[in-house]
Order: C-alpha cells, then sequence, then structure tokens
C-alpha cells in the first residue's frame, strides 16, 4: 500500500495495520517519505486518532528506529519519571538524585523546553560544562556505577521521535493523545525502564490545560505503558501557577539545590518532590507502604545525601560543580528588579502559561528551535497563589539580560498575577492516582 493510501485510509477513519505504521515510521525516519506526507498522516492521526492496537503499534516502531539500553549489569528494578511539561517544574532535578541516592537506579532521558514550558536538559545545561549527550554504552556505565544518568535525546536514541516531534511542533499537531503518548513512551521504553511514573499535567500552564483531557492523557499512558510490559502509574497534578518560585533554568537549578540540602522552601515543590519520589521508592520495591517510602524520601534531604548523589552526578557528566556547591559564584543577569503588589489582599492567580510565555521571551526559552537560551534569565517569586500581600511589597523579581527585556516581561507578568480581597480556594496539588485497575483520589 502507498502512503498515499495510508494517508487516505486514517482519513477516513480507519484503522492502520502494524504493517503499515512499520513502513511509515522506517521511511519517514530514513527521508524516503517526504514532511508533506507525513504532516498529511499526523493530521489524519490529530482528527481520527488511533485505536489501543495502533499506538502500541507505533511506539514498538519508534523505538525499533534506534538504539535501545539494556542495563545488564544493573539487577534491580529501574524507575523513572516523566513530566507531561509545565512552567518551573524543577522535580526531575531532586527526584532523580534523592531516588537514586536510596538504590533504586533512575535512567532519565530528558527534554528541552518546548513553547512556553521548560525542559530538564536546559536546566542541566545551564550549569557550566554539564554534557546530556552520552552514548548508549557511557548510559549504560553510569547508571551502573552511580545510580542514575540525565541524557538528551541524542545520537541514535529514538530517532524517530526527533524526526516527528519537530515536524508535529511545526505543524500543530503536538496535542494529540496518541501521538504524545507515542512520543513519551517511545524515548521511556528505549531507556530501558522497568517502572515509571508520570506526572500528567492540567491547568493554564499545560499542554492538555482541560483536567478531563489529561485524565484521558494519563489513562492512554498507562494502558499502552502496561501493554509494552512496564509497571506504570500517573498522577493528576495541577500546573496553573508555576511550581516552586523559580522560572528560569539557571535560577530553577539554584532552587532544587535548597532543596536536595534541606533548606525549606516553596510547599508545593517540597510536596509534589516527595510524593513522587515516594511513588517512585514503592514502584521500585524499596518501601512496603506510602508513608515510609516518603519517609525515606525526606531522610535523603535532611542528610544531605541527595545532594550528595546530585553532584556525583553532575560530577561524572563532567558538570563544574564548584557552582553547586557555592551558587553565588555564578555569574548574575545583567539587570534585574521586582515587581511589586498592585494592592492589599491576596494573589488569586499566577497565570502559568503568561509566566512561561514571558519567561520564552525574556531569553529562559527558545522562541525558534535555533534560539540560545540566556540561562540567569527568569523570574524568582517572593509569594504563591493564597498568600497574603501589602500593596507595594515586592511579589516577584526579574532576571534578565538588559533593561529593555526585564521592563516587558515586567508588563507580561502584572497581567498574569491577579489579586483579590479574600483568600481564594484551596487547590489540591495532586488530585488523583490512576493505575491500570483505574482511578483513586490523592489522599496520602
Ligand atoms: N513530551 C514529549 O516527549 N512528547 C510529546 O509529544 C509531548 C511532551
Amino acid at each position: 500500500m502507498s502512503i498515499v493510501d495510508v494517508i487516505a485510509r486514517k482519513q477516513a477513519g480507519q484503522a492502520l495495520t502494524t504493517d503499515q505504521i512499520d513502513e511509515f515510521v522506517k521511511g519517514y525516519t530514513r527521508g524516503a517519505i517526504p514532511d508533506y506526507q507525513a504532516s498529511a498522516l499526523l493530521m489524519a492521526i490529530y482528527f481520527q486518532g488511533m485505536s489501543r492496537r495502533e499506538t502500541v503499534a507505533l511506539v514498538r516502531a519508534m523505538i525499533a528506529s534506534g538504539s535501545r539500553a539494556i542495563h545488564k549489569t544493573v539487577s534491580s528494578r529501574k524507575v523513572d519519571k516523566h513530566s507531561t511539561g509545565g512552567v518551573g517544574d524543577k522535580t526531575s532535578l531532586i527526584i532523580a538524585p534523592v531516588v537514586a541516592s536510596l538504590g533504586i537506579p533512575v535512567p532519565m532521558i530528558s527534554g528541552r523546553g518546548l513553547g512556553h514550558t521548560g525542559g530538564t536538559l536546559d536546566k542541566l545545561e545551564s550549569i557550566p560544562g554539564f554534557t546530556t549527550s552520552l552514548s548508549i554504552e557511557q548510559f549504560e556505565k553510569q547508571v551502573s556505577e552511580i545510580g542514575c544518568a540525565f541524557i538528551g535525546q541524542s545520537g541514535n536514541i529514538v530517532p524517530a521521535d526527533k524526526k516527528l516531534y519537530a515536524l508535529r511542533d511545526v505543524t500543530c499537531t503536538v496535542r494529540s493523545i496518541p501521538l504524545v503518548t507515542a512520543s513519551i513512551l517511545s524515548k521511556k521504553a528505549a531507556e530501558g525502564v522497568d517502572a515509571l511514573l508520570l506526572d500528567v499535567k492540567f491547568g493554564s500552564g499545560a499542554f492538555f490545560p482541560d483536567v478531563a483531557d489529561a485524565r484521558k492523557l494519563a489513562f492512554n499512558l498507562v494502558e499502552i505503558g502496561t501493554d509494552l510490559g512496564l509497571e506504570i502509574q500517573a498522577l493528576l497534578t495541577d500546573m496553573n501557577q508555576p511550581l516552586g518560585y523559580a522560572v528560569g533554568n539557571w535560577l530553577e537549578v539554584k532552587e532544587s539545590l535548597d532543596i536536595l540540602s534541606g533548606k525549606s522552601g516553596a510547599a508545593d515543590l517540597i510536596e509534589i518532590s516527595l510524593a513522587e519520589a515516594a511513588k517512585m521508592l514503592l514502584l521500585g520495591g524499596k518501601a512496603s507502604s506510602y508513608k515510609e517510602a516518603r519517609r525515606l524520601a525526606a531522610e535523603t534531604l535532611e542528610s544531605g545525601a541527595a545532594f550528595n548523589k546530585f553532584i556525583e552526578i553532575a560530577q561524572a557528566q563532567k558538570a563544574e560543580v564548584s557552582y553547586l556547591i557555592n551558587p553565588s559564584n555564578y555569574p548574575e543577569s545583567g539587570f534585574n528588579r521586582a515587581l511589586t503588589a498592585k494592592e492589599d489582599g491576596y494573589i488569586e492567580e499566577i497565570h502559568a502559561l503568561k509566566v512561561g510565555q514571558a519567561g520564552v521571551k525574556l531569553g529562559a526559552g527558545r522562541e525558534q528551535k535555533e534560539d540560545t537560551i540566556n540561562y540567569q534569565a527568569g523570574f524568582v517569586f517572593h509569594r504563591k497563589r493564597g498568600d497574603e500581600v501589602s500593596r507595594g511589597e515586592p511579589v516577584v523579581t526579574i532576571y534578565g539580560s538588559t533593561e529593555t527585556k526585564v521592563q516587558q516581561a515586567a508588563s507580561a507578568l502584572s497581567g498574569a498575577i491577579q489579586y483579590s480581597k479574600t483568600p481564594p480556594p484551596d487547590n489540591p496539588l495532586i488530585i488523583s492516582e490512576i493505575d491500570i485497575d483505574g482511578e483513586t483520589g490523592w489522599l496520602k
């Protein structure tokens, strides 16, 4: 069957065979199918969807497009977590060393910032020298020796996703549940995990803002992941306001270092980091109850074990760890300016999408794929949703390279923060957990 017939079939709402999916992925990855035909098929999938069988076939074909880590020398269960993307989400930097310091291996393939959302790779690369381009052999060796490695989708790791993702980005076909599922799970299966925790976000800063869509994505990820042989769970979490206080690459590393070294920090960031680390420890068989797992996770922050593990990982990946030990040595951004509260009252909203978009304009993210990032740029909030404020007190500090950029970001942020005279209702951060048996409310 020709690619034109495959497009026509999907356009008419018919299911594709496994062979047709394989041929498409192989043909597009090696350049035999041009972008315009691949785009047409992606758009047909976007509108018509894919069945569970088709999605599994797509993930398998994408995994087969490149190499896969095996971790022959690691006998314990390997666990990873993946967030569907948000603003200020630096939890991977905290959770991976927490879990690895307790003996559960974490092989982690991460992504770059995408649209208004930040990416773990960009945050790590804000640390001078930190390399995320490891070969599969180096990745396996580091996971075996240190218990954790952070890599990007470099070399031959799911090249089909690399190409398809770039095409989806410019053809407005990112927000498709089967395509997101295949993209995430192909990378996670290629990194060689046994179990996976997903943080599926909803809210203004999430890819699927509507909670019903986020829930559908979570169920789809869990079903397809199970069919692929993974033990998989998902948490549905709120991304209406940025997570933690900092937004921007180095600023987020700095905030993570504080949490890793047991200092106090934003309640939502600590809460989600401990909850997700605890779930990963349970998936890895390290604890028999959530309470015990959470206690173990919290102890690694207090004892310095998680911080030391992060330094060990960074050292192995060639980072200049002196900046992690003394973050004040990091070069400062050119300009900074505090934005103050417009009125007495409470912070009613800090609109995550608007903050993320303002961050991209400031240089903390990319407007075009080839843009370089200003690692120092970003925001540090001093107040969060629900906090009481007095008119004139600083709510957020903006860091940028020029006065004009900082000024523009200040105007954008000013529209992202809303005030109220009474405290806003307390929104739960984690609303439920989903596994193959269904959804349960989050009661931990
Ligand atoms: N993250 C991914 O890795 N892929 C997607 O399609 C969306 C978010």
